[in-house]
Parts: C-alpha cells; structure tokens; sequence
C-alpha cells in the first residue's frame, strides 16, 4: 500500500505554537474547551493590567490625590489665626511673615490662606484653594506658589504663571500693624 500520501499531507505535520500581540504561546491546536478558556482568561487579564497601567500613567483627576511628583517642593510654614467678627488675626513675631518676603499659609475658620509679607507695612492673602481642581496650595519654591496636585504655579500676587489652572486666586483683604495681620474675606 502506498502511504506517502500520508507523509506529504500538511495533516501529517506536527502542530507548531505561535506567538499572540500579547507575548502569549498559543498552541497552534486549542486541543479542549479547557485550553482555550485557559488562553482567553490569560489574554484578558493581561489586557485589562494593560488598560489599568495606561490610565494610571496618565495622570489622576482626583483632586485630592497629588500626581507626577508635584508635591515634591518646600513645604510653607503653617500659622493658625485667631478669627473674631469675620477678622483673621494673626501675630507674626517670630514667624515666616515676620521677614520682608516671607510667605506662610494662615489657617483658620475662614478658611486656609496664602500670605506674603510684601514689606514693613503691606501684606497679601489669597484662598489656597487652587483654581484648577480645588486642591489645597501648599508648596513654594523658585519665588512661586506650586500646587500639589498638578503643579500649576501662582506668582506672590496671586496670578497664575503656571497651568493647568487658568485663574488667579482669589485675594482677602489684608493689613498688617505693630506684627499684627488682619484678614478678612
Ligand atoms: S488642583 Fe490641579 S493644579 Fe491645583
């Protein structure tokens, strides 16, 4: 009987395994039911890690969670403020604000501040609050505000020179007398 039909037929070759987009080896003959399911389950989860790492790499829109490294700055000194009548009040003796070109974050019940001591006798206060996803201003470094969050910067006037925000800060009405500042919204 002759059987070289058999020998040449493509059948008769021994299956080879290949290689899937995603690094997998595939047999090239998914033998049962379990083989494939097997595969399937492997591909997804790769794909889904995939999915989770290229959403993660991209950034956070949550705007209570710091992203890209921007938190890495100088921390401003912290200074609590008294508040009576709808007035912050605050002694800088022996702070950050006690200095010309000093800067602090003044907390209090009317809210958490940016302050600079612009001189002897001038002072500016600005909502922390960042414009661009409300994060909290923390950070001061290079003669600017930087937040956390996303980085956008605020020169000492409260006007952002940096993005993603793409508003000022809002300013308090501030005076300072006898190491004495006094804020109001
Ligand atoms: S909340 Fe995005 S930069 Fe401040």
């Amino acid at each position: 009987m002759d059987t070289r039909h058999l020998v040449d037929s493509p059948l008769a070759a021994a299956p080879a395994a290949a290689a899937d987009p995603l690094g997998i080896a595939v047999p090239a003959t998914l033998g049962t039911r379990r083989d494939f399911c097997v595969a399937a389950c492997q591909a997804l989860s790769l794909g889904a890690i995939a999915a989770t790492l290229q959403a993660c790499g991209g950034g956070s829109d949550n705007p209570n969670e710091p992203s890209g490294g921007f938190g890495n700055v100088p921390a401003l000194p912290s200074i609590p403020a008294t508040v009576a009548n709808g007035t912050a009040t605050v002694n800088v003796a022996g702070t950050a604000l006690a200095t010309n070109g000093g800067t602090a974050i003044v907390t209090s019940s009317l809210g958490t501040m940016l302050v600079v001591r612009n001189d002897a006798a001038t002072v500016s206060a600005f909502t922390a609050t960042c414009t661009h996803q409300q994060c909290t201003v923390t950070g001061f470094t290079e003669g600017v505000f930087q937040c956390p969050c996303h980085g956008s910067r605020y020169n000492t006037g409260g006007m952002v020179v940096r993005g993603p925000a793409t508003q000022n800060l809002r300013r308090f009405n501030a005076t300072i007398t006898n190491d004495v500042i006094s804020i109001t919204a």
